[in-house]
């Protein structure tokens, strides 16, 4: 059977080689993945730093891929021209980091790029259910946000499936689901199968140590492209 309903692969650049990041970047594009996630951490909303706007400025200059980037940094709102933003990027902002959701997401909109909201796992989905019209997608996070390497919460893949069927029961079947934290193989069905269509993928997905970058990429596209109906049947 042909690949139906296939997700789509954000490629996480903090679990990448930062010495070698052309040649990262070539693979990740010789692969198919269909965009970068950039983690923009401040160290006050989350409890870690990762990177600005200048290395992502190298990084923008050496790829055509969009950029997803993923604000974990406390009033967004006061930071989104740090970054070049352009039309077509994925931009997501923490429903818990602002308290100018709908501003934000509107002011994203009007930058061009598609605006998300992202919720934390301890965060429920009804913070997100009043700025539905302002976004294009949900970010569900999978673990808790700042770092790369943690085991999935359980109990956010019931969340992904509340968010997919509250989605289309609402009548916002176009608004994206996009994971985020331990996407790993095996996750990776499961958060499918629960509705999901784009996948972060770090050192879970594809910066998997001892497995090449095709190889792993190649193995999350099966994992995410198995036919709906199929996919139902395996959880
Ligand atoms: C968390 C980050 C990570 C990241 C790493 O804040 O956003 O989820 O991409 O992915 P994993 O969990 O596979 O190392
Ligand atoms: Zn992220």
């Amino acid at each position: 059977m042909g690949r139906q309903n296939t997700g789509e692969i954000s490629a996480s650049i903090m679990c990448a080689d930062f010495i070698r990041m052309e040649e990262c970047l070539n693979k990740i594009k010789a692969t198919g993945i269909e965009m970068l996630h950039m983690d923009i951490m401040d160290g006050i909303f989350v409890p870690n730093i990762t990177f600005g706007a200048c290395v992502i400025d190298q990084i923008r200059k050496n790829t055509s891929l969009p950029f997803d980037y993923h604000l974990m940094v406390d009033q967004p709102e006061n930071k989104l021209d740090y970054f070049e933003i352009k039309k077509g990027d994925y931009v997501s902002v923490h429903c818990e980091s602002t308290r100018h959701l709908q501003r934000t997401l509107t002011c994203i909109r009007e930058m061009g790029a598609h605006p998300g909201v992202a919720v934390n796992p301890a965060t429920p989905l009804c913070c997100v259910y009043d700025v539905l019209e302002d976004v294009d997608f949900i970010l569900i996070m999978t673990v808790n946000p700042g770092f790369a390497g943690q085991r999935l919460i359980p109990h956010t893949l019931e969340k992904i499936s509340a968010a997919r069927r509250y989605l289309n029961e609402q009548g916002y079947s176009d608004i994206k689901i996009e994971v985020d934290g331990n996407v790993s193989f095996e996750n990776a069905k499961k958060m499918k199968s629960a509705g999901a269509q784009i996948f972060v993928a770090g050192t879970s997905g594809i910066f998997v140590q001892g497995m090449d970058l095709y190889e792993a990429a190649k193995k999350l596209r099966q994992c995410i492209s198995e036919p709906e109906v199929e996919s139902r049947h395996v959880v």
